[in-house]
């Protein structure tokens, strides 16, 4: 099993990308938060932006799109070089459809669902999938509480996952520090967002370590 660490470069200082993300290049990946004040009710980057993340970044990027029309944006992303390009079930009107794109286009496909969002759809259609995403936090801001009630879906999801036999990466997304890192571990995500746990520090780089060695130790498959 490998865990992931993704920093979400959110919650670093916009003026100075270049020398954040030189910061994280211990990460798995770099998780850009894409957000269009329709879907969300805030703004955050485009795919200008996203482009030279994509170019700059030491690691690959792992793009989590926030907006309403991801059936139109998802392979954009994905053709612009995203390693991974994640959407919301609750905003893709045709999600299969998508994710074939973002696969064929050479991406991963991931599909996030809020903390109110049942994960149970999801499940019935792993093997088009690359991630589920599950948000542990509402979407749309850095800095939020970790949600505890969403730590029974993960479960649910890291036992469909284990018995379907299938490589489907869990991601959780929101408050991820410690300890909360440690409970989403036990509950069997593998990939982590961090924000302001990561680039709220002066040693980033550190923090990535750290919590990956948390979420390692803590992790656990039969759930
Ligand atoms: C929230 C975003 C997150 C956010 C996480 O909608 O999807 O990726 O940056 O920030 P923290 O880790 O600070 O909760
Ligand atoms: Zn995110």
């Amino acid at each position: 099993m490998t865990i992931r660490i993704s920093p979400s470069i959110l919650a670093a200082n916009f003026a100075s990308l270049g020398t954040e993300l030189e910061s994280i290049s211990n990460a798995d990946m770099v998780h850009v938060d894409v957000m269009d004040g329709h879907f969300v009710p805030n703004i955050s980057m485009g795919p200008v932006v996203v482009e030279d993340v994509i170019r700059t970044s030491p690691v690959p990027v792992d793009a989590h799109l926030m907006v309403a029309d991801p059936d139109t944006w998802a392979p954009q992303f994905a053709e612009m070089g995203s390693a991974s390009v994640t959407f919301h079930a609750e905003a893709a009107k045709a999600p299969i459809r998508t994710a074939r794109e973002v696969r064929k286009l050479g991406a991963r496909a991931g599909i996030a669902i809020s903390p109110m969002t049942p994960v149970e759809p999801l499940l019935d259609v792993l093997p088009e999938i690359d991630m589920i995403l599950v948000m542990t936090v509402e979407p749309g801001f850095g800095g939020q509480s970790f949600l505890d009630v969403t730590l029974e879906k993960i479960r649910r999801a890291r036992r469909a996952i284990n018995n379907a036999g299938v490589d489907v990466w869990i991601q959780v997304d929101g408050g991820i520090a410690e300890p909360t890192i440690e409970r989403a571990a036990e509950a069997g995500a593998d990939m982590f967002v961090a924000g302001s746990s990561v680039f709220g520090h002066d040693n980033a780089a550190e923090r990535v370590d750290t919590l990956r060695d948390l979420a390692g130790r803590h992790f656990c498959h039969d759930v």
